[in-house]
């Protein structure tokens, strides 16, 4: 099975990293400048797409229009094209390709290269071996999920965008042991710890409790924690903090108008 990338930025080098170890998978590129990589450069889209079986294109939103226009001559017939470009619909890219071709859309994150992706999945074509190759591969690197095309942009919102927002409230805690007056790299390496045991304490647990039961498990009444979350509540963080999610969630939908 080939894969070919169209793009080599930093989703396209997520996906290379998760997969390279995959048994019967070659791999090839398309991009703008050639990169020092270990896989082999196409130099163009119609070279690399008579090598693919499959045709990742890992390019961004605006970039996506130029390259269906190259890719709509040729014969596409029996490859798959995967396309993880945040705000563009299946249809989109059948506007330029037709119905005729596979077409899967995702939207994973780049976690994707640590096999810890969430990754959403549509397809035009469902149920075919192909397209269930695709899901199969994903399930490999991390979690996929079929989900309706109206769902993609709370989607790419929560998981696409999600880790950029977990580091963001990461980035609050780090500021605020400023004060410790300890060198960054340790701050990140204790914040590193703090997650990784949060997110320990959620996984062994998350099957017998609800989120509310395992933070009701360090609040004891009158503590530091009660405080903290007293003010959380009072202030409204959550529902604050749901406008990020909405504001990713509303550029999803208006890049789709693009
Ligand atoms: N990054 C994420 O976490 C993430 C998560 C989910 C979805 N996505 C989606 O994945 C897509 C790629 O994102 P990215 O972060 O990987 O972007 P990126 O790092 O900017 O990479 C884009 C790549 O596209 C290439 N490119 C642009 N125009 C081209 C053209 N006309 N012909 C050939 N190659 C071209 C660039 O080539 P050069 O390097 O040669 O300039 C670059 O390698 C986006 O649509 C994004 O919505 C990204």
């Amino acid at each position: 099975m080939n894969y070919g990338f169209i793009g080599f930025g930093n989703l396209a080098k997520a996906v290379y990293q998760g997969l390279k170890d995959e048994p019967n998978i070659n791999f090839g590129y398309f991009s703008r400048h050639k990169k020092e990589v270990e896989i082999p450069f196409f130099e163009s889209a119609k070279s690399l797409a008579e090598f693919a079986d499959v045709l990742w294109l890992a390019i961004k939103p605006q970039d996506l229009a130029g390259i269906l226009e190259q890719l709509q001559p040729l014969d596409l017939s029996g490859k798959v094209i995967v396309s993880p470009v945040a705000g563009k619909s299946i249809a989109f890219i059948e506007k330029y390709l037709g119905t005729d071709p596979i077409i899967v859309r995702i939207m994973p994150n780049l976690a994707i290269a640590y096999k810890k992706s969430v990754t959403a999945f549509a397809t035009n074509h469902p149920g075919l071996e192909q397209t269930e190759h695709i899901y199969e591969i994903l399930g490999k690197l991390g979690k996929a999920v079929k989900l309706d095309e109206n769902g993609f942009d709370l989607f790419t919102s929560v998981f696409g965008s999600g880790p950029a927002f977990i580091l963001s409230f990461i980035q609050i805690f780090k500021n605020k042991m400023r004060e410790f007056d300890l060198p960054g790299s340790l701050l990140d390496e204790l914040l590193l710890e703090l997650t990784q045991g949060t997110t320990i304490y959620f996984a062994q647990n998350q099957k017998d409790f609800s989120i509310e039961e395992l933070i009701k498990n360090i609040t004891s009444k009158g503590g530091t924690t009660q405080a903290g979350l007293d003010y959380y509540r009072n202030h409204e963080i959550g529902k604050l903090f749901e406008g990020v999610l909405e504001a990713a969630k509303n550029r999803s939908i208006e890049m789709s108008k693009d």
